[in-house]
Formats: structure tokens, sequence, C-alpha cells
């Protein structure tokens, strides 16, 4: 399997002379028109809690600077939400990772959180948070996966006990952090 973090986007010609066929996809910040997709996309991507679409809205409006969507022909295939949290300049907090699933298992996710470190306005992140399922193994890996790449030691404490999700039956998140690490 190709490392996508290798690659650089290619195209192919289409035979009739039309819009070329990404091969792999293109990642970018996204755009307010993006966010009636990535909520879809989101609602295709249990265990994730599905934001109101509004929400998506306000992601890909104010805070596209720190959030990636990846796109093929087909549309968009993946979405990762992350902001900096207020006056911890140097800590991206990771949100929501969703990759669709036609394009799991060939390091998208990775990639795109790869993507976000190396933006200019994101120079300065030494740290990765996020929150994590217990059980979710496939995020686990991601992380553990991503401390590995960036050759950095990963903590886990407590942060939001179930009980604190109210009526919802809700798993503890415990924080997942990762750092520090020389800026990208
Ligand atoms: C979790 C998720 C984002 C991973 O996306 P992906 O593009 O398939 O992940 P990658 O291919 O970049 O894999 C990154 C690492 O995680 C590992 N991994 C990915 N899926 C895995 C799985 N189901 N089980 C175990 N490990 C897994 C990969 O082996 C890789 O590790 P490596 O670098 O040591 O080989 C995707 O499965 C998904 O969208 N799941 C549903 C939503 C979700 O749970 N999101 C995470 C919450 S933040």
């Amino acid at each position: 399997m190709k490392d996508l973090n290798t690659f650089t986007p290619l195209f192919q010609p289409s035979a009739e002379g039309g819009t070329p066929r990404h091969l792999v996809p293109v990642l970018r910040a996204p755009n307010k028109r993006d966010a009636a997709a990535i909520h879809t996309l989101v609602s295709q991507c249990p265990p994730l809690d599905l934001n109101s679409l509004y929400t998506y809205l306000l992601l890909s409006e104010h805070f596209r600077d720190t959030c990636v969507v990846a796109e093929d022909s087909d549309g968009i295939e993946a979405f990762v939400s992350a902001y900096v949290p207020p006056g911890r300049a140097d800590v991206l907090f990771v949100w929501q990772v969703a990759v669709h699933e036609r394009a799991r298992s060939k390091g998208l996710a990775r990639h795109m959180l790869t993507d976000l470190l190396r933006r200019p306005e994101l120079g300065g992140i030494k740290y990765i948070e996020t929150t994590v399922d217990p059980d979710n193994h496939a995020s686990r890996s991601l992380f553990a996966s991503m401390a590995r790449q960036l050759g950095a030691h990963s903590f886990e404490t407590s942060l939001f006990e179930g009980h604190l999700f109210g009526m919802q039956q809700h798993p503890d998140e415990p924080l997942i952090r990762i750092g520090p690490f020389r800026p990208a």
C-alpha cells in the first residue's frame, strides 16, 4: 500500500479530454459550501457524534485554517476538524476525524493531520491533543501512529467523564496529549 505522506496529488487525464480524475485525494481547507457534505460524511462515520449542520458551517467559515477536507472526483471523502484552544498557541486540539469507508486504511487520516501541521499558520504547534473513546481502536491507532511519526511521547489523562454528558449514554473521553515535537 502506498503511503500518502510520500504522494503529491496525481491526476489521470480523461480519454475524452474532459475533467481529469484525481487518483489520490486533494487536501484543502474547507469552505462554507462544503458544510452539508461534511455533515453527511460524519453521519456515515460512526461512532462519531453528529453535530448540527450549523456547527460544520462555523468550522468551515471560522476555523478553516485549522480544518482540512480531502476531495476526490466523487466528492469529499474525509474531514478533520481542529482548533487552537484560546491562550494555548502551541496546541492543536483535534476534534473529529472522519474518513469515508471507501478511503480507509490508506494513510489518509495521518496524511491530513500531517498536512495541518505543515501549514505555515500552524508552524508554532508543539502538541496535539484529542479525546478518544477507549473502545475506538482505529482512532487510538491513528494517534499512536502520529506520535511515532513525530517522534513524540503520548500521555493520557482523564478529561470528559461519561457523567458529564448528562442523560446521554456516552463513554468517557480521556485526553491524549502528544508532544512536545519540533514545529513542522
Ligand atoms: C479512525 C479513522 C479516521 C482512520 O482513518 P484512516 O484513513 O483509515 O487511518 P490511516 O490509514 O491514516 O491509519 C493511521 C494508523 O491507524 C491504524 N488504523 C487505521 N484504522 C485502523 C483500524 N480499524 N484498526 C486498527 N488500526 C487502524 C493504521 O494501521 C495506521 O497505523 P500505522 O501508521 O501504524 O500503520 C477512520 O477509521 C474513521 O473515519 N473511523 C470512523 C470515525 C472515527 O472513529 N474517527 C476517529 C475519532 S477522532
